[in-house]
C-alpha cells in the first residue's frame, strides 16, 4: 500500500500542511525540533489510532487550538481509502467519509511498521512493553484480536474488583471466570500462532544481517501454558487449572495468571538478549524483528505495510544500513534524518527539507 497524500491542520507545530508523497522513498531532512517526527506520528495515528509517544491526544493539538485534523489518502491493491481523524475533546474518525465508532472497525485500513530509537524498549523494558508490541502488531493484522483484547481487559478489571471486595466470597469472583477463560485463551492462541510465524521469518533475516553468526529466537513465555500447545481448547483447559491453583495467591488482590502476565523472550545463540546482549545486538534484534514484521504483514494481508524509520539510520552501522535499504523494494518508506548523508545514497525518492 502507498500513502499518496497527507494533510494536517493544527497538528503539533503545523498550522496547515499538505504533502504528496513519493511511492517509494520519502526523506525528511531537518535539524532537531523542526517537526520531522510529528509527520511520522500523524501517519502512525492513522494506522494504530494512537500516538507512539504520548497517551494524551491533547498534546498533539497545536498550542492554543481546540482541535487537530489529520487526513490521509491511501492507495491499496484493490481500493482507495481516505482516513480522517479529528483530535479534540473526543477522537472522531471517518473512513471514506463514514463515521467509525469502534476502534476494531478502524484498524486494518492502514498498516505500518515503525522503527524508532524507543523501540529498543521492546528488549530493555519490562513485559508491559513487549505485550504492547505484540498486541499492536496482531491487532493491525487481525482487527478481531483487538476486540477480544478489549473484552479480556474489561472482564479482568471486573474480576479484580470482585477479588478486592470479596476475597472470601468466591462465587462473586468466579462468576467472571468463564468469560475470562474464553477470551484469555483466544488471546494466547493468537499470540502463540503469530510468534510461530514471526520466528520462521525473523531467523533467516537475522542470520543474514549478522553474516550467519547469530541465531535469533523469540519465545512466548506464558503464565498459563508452558508447553508448545497453541490450540485454544488446550490453552483453555490449562488456564482453568491455573486459575484454580492460584486462589491463594489471589489474596494479593488481583488475578495472577492470564495473558496480562505473559511475556516475550529473545535469545541469540541461546543467550537471553535482554540480560546478556550488547547494545549492538539488542539494536540488531529489533531491526530483524521489524524487517520480519514487514514480511509477515505481506504474507497475511497480501500487501506490504508502510515503513516508518524515525531517527534510526544514524544509530545503525553502515553495513546494517545498507542491508536495510537494499531490502525495501516495493515498500513505501518514510525516513527522518538530521544529515544529508542518506539523501546522497538513496536514488528514487522525494526529499522534504524542514526548516
Ligand atoms: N502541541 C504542540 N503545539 C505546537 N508545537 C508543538 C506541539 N507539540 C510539539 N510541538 C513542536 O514540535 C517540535 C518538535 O517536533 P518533532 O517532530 O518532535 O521534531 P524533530 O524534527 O526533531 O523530529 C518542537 O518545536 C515543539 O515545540
Ligand atoms: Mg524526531
Amino acid at each position: 500500500m502507498i500513502i499518496s497524500e497527507l494533510k494536517l491542520i493544527n497538528f503539533r507545530n503545523y498550522d496547515t500542511l499538505k504533502i504528496e508523497f513519493h511511492p517509494e522513498m520519502n526523506i525528511f531532512v531537518g535539524e532537531n525540533a523542526k517537526g520531522k517526527t510529528n509527520i511520522i506520528e500523524a501517519i502512525y495515528i492513522c494506522a494504530i489510532g494512537k500516538s507512539f509517544r504520548t497517551l494524551k491526544d491533547k498534546e498533539m493539538i497545536k498550542e492554543d487550538k481546540e482541535e487537530s485534523y489529520i487526513k490521509i489518502e491511501i492507495l491499496r491493491k484493490d481500493k482507495e481509502v481516505i482516513i480522517e481523524i479529528v483530535l479534540g475533546e473526543k477522537k472522531r474518525i471517518k473512513i471514506n467519509k463514514r463515521k467509525v465508532t469502534k476502534k476494531g472497525d478502524f484498524l486494518g485500513n492502514l498498516n505500518v511498521v515503525i522503527f524508532a530509537p524507543e523501540d529498543l524498549r521492546i528488549i530493555k523494558d519490562g513485559p508491559t512493553e513487549r505485550r504492547k508490541f505484540i498486541d499492536n502488531e496482531i491487532s493491525q493484522i487481525y482487527p478481531r484480536y483487538y476486540h477480544i483484547l478489549k473484552q479480556y481487559y474489561k472482564i479482568l478489571q471486573q474480576r479484580n474488583k470482585a477479588i478486592k471486595k470479596n476475597i472470601k466470597k468466591r462465587e462473586n469472583i468466579e462468576m467472571w471466570d468463564e468469560q475470562l477463560l474464553n477470551s484469555g485463551s483466544l488471546l494466547i492462541a493468537y499470540r502463540k500462532k503469530f510468534l510461530k510465524k514471526l520466528n520462521v521469518i525473523t531467523n533467516p533475516i537475522h542470520r543474514k544481517i549478522t553474516e550467519e553468526k547469530e541465531k535469533l529466537e523469540i519465545i512466548y513465555k506464558s503464565s498459563v501454558v508452558h508447553e508448545e500447545k497453541d490450540e485454544t481448547q488446550e490453552i483453555y483447559k490449562k488456564f482453568k487449572e491455573q486459575l484454580k491453583n492460584t486462589k491463594e495467591e489471589e489474596k494479593k488482590g488481583f488475578t495472577v495468571v492470564g495473558p496480562h502476565k505473559d511475556d516475550l523472550l529473545f535469545f541469540i545463540n541461546k543467550k537471553n538478549v535482554k540480560k546478556y546482549g550488547s547494545q549492538g545486538q539488542q539494536r540488531t534484534t529489533v531491526l530483524s524483528l521489524k524487517l520480519a514484521e514487514i514480511r509477515l504483514i505481506k504474507e497475511e494481508i497480501g500487501e506490504y505495510p508502510i515503513l516508518l524509520l524515525d531517527d534510526v539510520m544514524s544509530e545503525i552501522d553502515r553495513k546494517r544500513q545498507k542491508h536495510l535499504l537494499e531490502n525495501l523494494e516495493g515498500i513505501q518508506t518514510f525516513i527522518t534524518t538530521t544529515t544529508e548523508n542518506l539523501n546522497k545514497i538513496i536514488e528514487r525518492k522525494k526529499t522534504f527539507y524542514l526548516s
